[in-house]
């Protein structure tokens, strides 16, 4: 019985983040390293492009079988969706062969009682094309670009149709790989640094953002930057959490708590941008996440960074007003980051922003008792939603005293009229950020 690697391994991974809300961006890369460059390549293709369309695929699947998906066991749902996604999508796959390894992966999947459906209906998909009617606007836009029409319906509110409709297709295209230097790095002998820098300059694979300073961008991934990552000397990181950690340049002896902090993308930036070895906290909830973040700043060389495990929903172990500087980095839904992690779509209900609300709103007001007079916090979360940003922002300052906003200090074209910044993956071609800066002007 044949079927890729490739195939199988996505057929897994689908049927992992269906299962158990599991995050393609983590289980990509643990198959990915079992693979041979081809497969890697085809199963990273598929599941994304599955993930990315699953909705328009779901429909097609009704349109020709005239049954509702649910009424589906969920293995022969995920083969249909891999069969139809290679007919529909990828021209370089030719017809038999999307037809007979789907066949044979439903026979892998203990379903072999699905086999002939799978056959019949992907061999009248490859013959007939589709169309489908949509009762409104809001609907083509749902399907076609696989986005639940409840989230939709919300952006159209917020934002308006148009840009709801941008932000939806720009969800479905590539984010830009982009990367920063590590402390690691700026520790290495002059003449260490000046070969790495002349090495990334003779690639013409690489470039300086245009957004955010100290940012390169590189079109692809090659052998050299992976060498590089390897050895700790470059650090990826989207654009967005990149101008959000550079809004932390630290003074001399300034003391700096990062209160939601895993995996420490953002600590280690600002530790690597700091000239001083200053007191540098950095915390999070979860046991496995601290571990995380103790991993990735000993990589990178970020030595002055000292971790502590506690749940910032209650009261934090720190003295009050004992910091210069607050991050509150909160956890969000994450729908400025869709592009690069395409299943929060369908993973998201609608009163999960509430309660993110609360969360995001309780952790604030416990990190703001920790300022220093004159000090500030930067709240920022990768949402797009004014639940977890303009609204937790106006509640926190009408409930506490003492807090002024300040504009961050950005380029304009970021800043929102009420003092904000805000990021946007349609707009800016980097993830959807939310940044606020607060200063404790009490006293
Ligand atoms: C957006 S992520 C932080 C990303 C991080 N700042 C970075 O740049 O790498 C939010 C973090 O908040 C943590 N978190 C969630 N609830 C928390 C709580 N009650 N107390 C502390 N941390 C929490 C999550 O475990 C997650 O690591």
């Amino acid at each position: 019985m044949k079927i890729s690697p490739a195939r199988k391994s996505a057929f897994e991974i689908l049927l992992k983040i269906e299962r158990e809300k599991a995050y393609s961006s983590i289980l990509l890369p643990l198959y990915e390293q079992n693979l041979d460059e081809r497969d890697s390549s085809l199963c990273h293709q598929l599941t994304l492009g599955i993930l990315r369309n699953k909705i328009y695929l779901d429909r097609a699947i009704e349109t020709f079988t005239k049954k509702r998906c649910n009424k589906f066991d969920l293995e022969v749902l995920i083969v249909l969706r891999l069969g139809l996604y290679q007919l529909i999508f990828l021209d370089k796959i030719p017809a038999y062969s999307a037809i007979n390894e789907s066949v044979n992966l439903s026979k892998f999947a203990k379903k072999r009682s699905a086999s002939g459906l799978v056959n019949a209906v992907l061999r009248k998909a490859s013959k007939n094309s589709i169309k489908f009617d949509f009762i409104d606007e809001t609907e083509r836009v749902s399907i076609e670009n696989s986005h639940p029409r409840w989230l939709l319906d919300r952006w159209i509110r917020e934002f308006g149709f148009s840009d709801a409709e941008a932000i939806a297709k720009s969800n479905n295209t590539i984010s830009r790989l982009t990367f920063r230097f590590t402390k690691r790095f700026f520790l290495l002998e002059d003449e260490s640094r000046k070969r790495v820098i002349s090495e990334l300059k003779e690639s013409d694979n690489i470039s300086e953002s245009e957004l955010v300073e100290d940012c390169f961008v590189a079109s692809k991934s090659d052998k050299k930057l992976g060498e590089l990552a390897d050895e700790n000397l470059i650090y990826f990181q989207e654009e967005a959490s990149q101008l959000t950690a550079r809004l932390i340049q630290l003074e001399k002896g300034e003391r700096f708590l990062d209160v939601c902090a895993s995996p420490g993308s953002k600590a280690t930036y600002i530790e690597a941008n700091c000239g001083f070895d200053n007191f540098m906290i950095a915390g999070d909830l979860h046991k496995r996440r601290v571990q995380n973040l103790v991993s990735n700043s000993r990589n990178q060389g970020a030595k002055s960074i000292k971790t502590v495990r506690y749940d910032a929903e209650k009261e934090l172990p720190f003295r009050d007003e004992s910091f210069d500087i607050v991050l509150v980095d909160a956890p969000c839904s994450g729908t400025g980051t869709i592009r690069r992690n395409p299943e929060i779509r369908y993973s998201l209900e609608e009163k999960d922003f509430e309660a993110l609300h609360h969360k995001q709103l309780n952790i604030l007001k416990n990190a703001s008792k920790l300022v220093k007079r004159g000090g500030k916090i930067i709240y920022s979360t990768c949402s797009i939603e004014s639940e977890e940003n303009e609204e937790v922002i106006e509640s926190f300052v009408s409930a506490t005293n003492g807090f002024s906003i300040t504009a961050p200090n950005v380029k304009s074209e970021f800043l929102t009229e009420s003092g904000f910044a805000r990021t946007f993956p349609h707009r800016d071609n980097i993830d959807g950020f939310f940044i606020a800066s607060l200063e404790n002007s009490d006293g």
